[in-house]
């Protein structure tokens, strides 16, 4: 019989710690939702004490998500702890994950404490957190940079304490696999009370092996990893998770556990966190890029047809690639739309939102001739985009574009609800539509990305664009589809500026003190 292994998905927390991945509460819990069906043990949701923005995403994650365990990070401080139980309150099952970090260079140079001090702060950090839920885990950061024997030390306090998870962070990718993997071994085998806990691994990947040092872990005996859609995370990102379940499920000659994820949500998690974050899957990812699966040269091809496992180690199916999109067009009603949407895993909250998200399908139909499951997806991001309260609203666009004259572009926007025209010319049709929308606004925003991919092929496809914006230090992300990509263009714009505009305040977990 094969042991469990757990996935924790931190796509929510450290994978929004990508510089320009801050996600919205809808979009978090969107996020959520879908991790949530794709059957993740635990997802961590946020650093509720980080701002009150992250709070509320962390509080409506733990309302959303019946069939995961939410978790929330709390630094080993009394604030945070506090801060991180009451977001979680309304969870059905909920966790807390306290952290201290215990390498020689963070005790001294950041946290400026001995190493008595952490473990006693650390124990200390536990038991407060078992007031509230007896799910508590527990990470020494930068275990990788540790001293072995201190860490067993710590592990075998916090376990006493109450810890039921003990997380091995490598937390700045610094480790080699061989190394890692026993590092795990020793551990579980030195600490007295191992046996009362589960051992985690989180590994980051700066040195591009944040996947190999966590399947190197699970060979020595760690029972939960910790990972993001798309390998999403701070700096080169955390060990990706539709790697490392697909390289446990693949492999199962090597590994004797295996996880409960349903591999076939793997796809759509993966647009899905693309599409909020705005940061691409390269072609050539792993399960998730577009080619992934594709077979160019003539051999490979030959080979495939004859018996796919020539060059297939896993069926794209596996992982939620569609084999037969099922395209829907103008003349298909509202209970086909609905089943489709349904089998792609996305329910409507009302009946109001399925009303209102099928009036968008028909006028997407009149413009498009096959309506493919991409352009469903995107209808419904977009359903959840476009707001009727938005402070800034696109009411209407007229752009002109010819060869030699300079483009420009006549809007009219809603603000704060009332309307108001403006007129630009601009590099391109996209650019002085920008230069209109900003006329209006003054948002002073910098634009630091823009891009254009098409969702589907054909000249009739919707464009997807992505805009990013920073002012003040802060950057977000907005997103807009249309047949049309000025269009596409200037609502991504509009919805990057109605997040940019309101008011939020951020603490990184890893930089302050945690006392
Ligand atoms: O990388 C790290 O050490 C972390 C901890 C908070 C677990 O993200
Ligand atoms: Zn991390």
């Amino acid at each position: 019989m094969s042991e469990h292994l757990i996935i924790f998905d931190t796509t929510l927390r450290d994978g929004e710690q990508s510089p320009g991945a801050s996600m919205t509460r809808d979009e978090k819990v969107r996020i959520a939702k879908q991790l949530e069906r794709m059957r993740v043990d635990i997802i961590e949701a946020g650093f509720p004490i980080a701002s009150p923005g992250d709070f509320e995403a962390v509080q409506a994650v733990a309302t959303e998500v019946v069939d995961s365990t939410v978790c929330g990070l709390a630094r080993a401080a009394e604030k945070d702890i506090d801060r991180a139980a009451e977001a979680l309150k309304p969870a059905k099952s909920a966790r807390i994950h306290t952290f201290i970090a215990t390498s020689p260079i963070h005790m001294q140079e950041k946290l400026r404490m001995s190493p008595e001090q952490v473990l006693e702060r650390a124990v200390w950090a536990v038991k407060r957190a078992r007031q509230y839920t007896d799910d508590v885990e527990f990470s020494p950061e930068d275990a990788g940079r540790s001293d072995v024997d201190f860490l067993c030390r710590v592990l075998e306090a916090v376990i006493d304490a109450g810890a039921g998870t003990v997380n091995i962070p490598d937390t700045v990718g610094y480790n080699l696999p061989s190394r890692f993997g026993r590092l795990i071994g020793e551990l579980i085998e030195r600490v007295p009370n191992a046996d009362k806990a589960v051992f985690s691994v989180h590994c980051h990947n700066d040195l591009g092996l944040a996947v190999a040092n966590s399947l190197a872990a699970v060979q020595h005996g760690a029972r939960q990893v910790e990972c993001t859609i798309n390998g999403l995370g701070e700096r080169a990102g955390n060990a990706s998770l539709e790697e490392v379940v697909m390289a446990v499920r693949t492999r199962q000659d090597v590994f004797s556990c295996d996880t409960r994820i349903d591999t076939t949500q793997i796809v759509p998690a993966s647009r899905i966190v693309s599409n909020i974050t705005g940061f691409p899957v390269q072609p050539n990812k792993a399960i998730v890029g577009v080619n992934a699966f594709a077979h160019e040269s003539g051999i490979h091809q030959d080979g495939v047809i004859k018996k796919r496992e020539t060059y297939e180690i896993m069926r794209a199916e596996d992982v939620g690639w569609s084999a037969n999109r099922m395209v829907l067009g103008k003349h298909s009603g509202r209970n086909a739309f609905k089943t489709r949407l349904a089998q792609l895993g996305i329910d409507f909250r009302s009946e109001e939102e399925l009303n209102s998200a099928f009036s968008r399908f028909k006028d997407l139909a009149d413009k498009k001739h096959e309506i493919f499951d991409e352009d469903l997806q995107a209808l419904v991001t977009e359903e959840g985009l476009a707001q009727e309260n938005d402070y800034v609203r696109l009411v209407s666009l007229k752009v002109c574009s010819q060869t030699g004259e300079t483009p420009t572009a006549d809007l009219t926007v809603s603000v704060d609800d009332a309307e108001r025209r403006a007129s630009a010319d601009g590099g391109g049709p996209v650019d002085a539509a920008f230069k209109a929308i900003e006329k209006v606004v003054e948002s002073g925003g910098e634009l630091l990305l823009y891009s254009v991919s098409n969702i589907t092929t054909g000249t009739d496809s919707q464009g997807e664009v992505t805009v990013r914006l920073q002012r003040g230090g802060r950057i977000v992300n907005g997103h807009g589809a249309d047949t049309d990509i000025v269009v596409a263009s200037a609502k991504a714009y509009v919805n990057a500026l109605n997040k940019l505009l309101v008011p939020h305040e951020r603490a990184h977990p890893q930089t302050s003190q945690p006392i």
